[in-house]
């Protein structure tokens, strides 16, 4: 499902999603609790974010790939590299990935994906043999390349498995796409809109993070609103 807005579509008998936001707010949450963080609150919208802060949380807000004035915390991974957030809560909203989150919160199973998880999270699927959504959060509800891409490399891994079998021709193009990019991810999405648009901002070391695959085996889960640690 390339973005949250045609969840429906591909939801009937959906046990699992994975949401996907690649640049950068899955990557942001799977490297926060590779580094420690105990739980993160994923909320929509600002005024829920600017609540949280009143009663004394730590809140991560990014908007337009930027820190929103006023917080702590924006959407880098590489903020949380140094371990200053072991053991804490943090609440965050993003533009595009935490509603991907609040989009699939009613789901049996959500779980969180990006390159930095591919092969845990893919070899963790696996195992549950059940029906998985792929949910790419893309741009404001349009298309996006890069979590295409990421959900096409699990599409790869999935189907290598053996008992793998998808309906939808969208699952066949994000499997494409990944094998166009997948020998080099920062090349390939140098056209791409967030790439620019983060480059811009001078984040090309979050980018160059963000498409480094495998460097947490955790796999983020939403348990009562609640993202914490499988
Ligand atoms: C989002 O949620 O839209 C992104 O993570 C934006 C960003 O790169 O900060």
């Amino acid at each position: 499902c390339f973005t949250p807005r045609s969840y429906e579509l591909y939801n009937e008998d959906v046990d699992i999603v994975v949401c996907i936001d690649v640049l950068r707010a899955t990557s942001a949450i799977c490297t926060a609790f590779e580094y420690g963080v105990k739980k993160m609150i994923p909320v929509a919208t600002l005024e829920e974010a600017i609540e949280y802060r009143q009663k004394g949380f730590i809140v991560a807000a990014e908007r337009k790939g930027q820190i929103v004035e006023g917080f702590e915390l924006g959407n880098s991974p590489r903020r949380y590299l140094d371990g200053e957030f072991d053991g804490k809560t943090i609440v965050i909203t993003t533009t595009n990935g935490t509603k991907a989150i609040h989009t699939a919160r009613k789901a049996q199973t959500v779980v969180i994906g990006s390159l930095l998880n591919l092969d845990a999270l893919s070899e963790w699927l696996i195992k549950q043999e059940r029906n998985v959504m792929l949910l790419g959060s893309g741009w404001k509800e349009t298309f996006c390349l890069e979590d295409t891409i990421c959900a096409g490399a699990f599409v790869d891994q999935l189907q290598q498995s053996g008992g793998f079998r998808s309906e939808f021709d969208s699952t066949i193009a994000a499997k494409y796409l990944y094998l166009s990019a997948k020998d080099n991810y920062f090349g390939y999405l140098k056209a791409s809109s967030h790439r620019r648009r983060l480059k811009a901002l001078n984040l090309n070391e979050d980018i160059k993070f963000c498409l480094t695959p495998n460097q947490t085996s955790v796999i983020p889960i939403l348990r009562n609103g609640v993202l914490e640690k499988l």
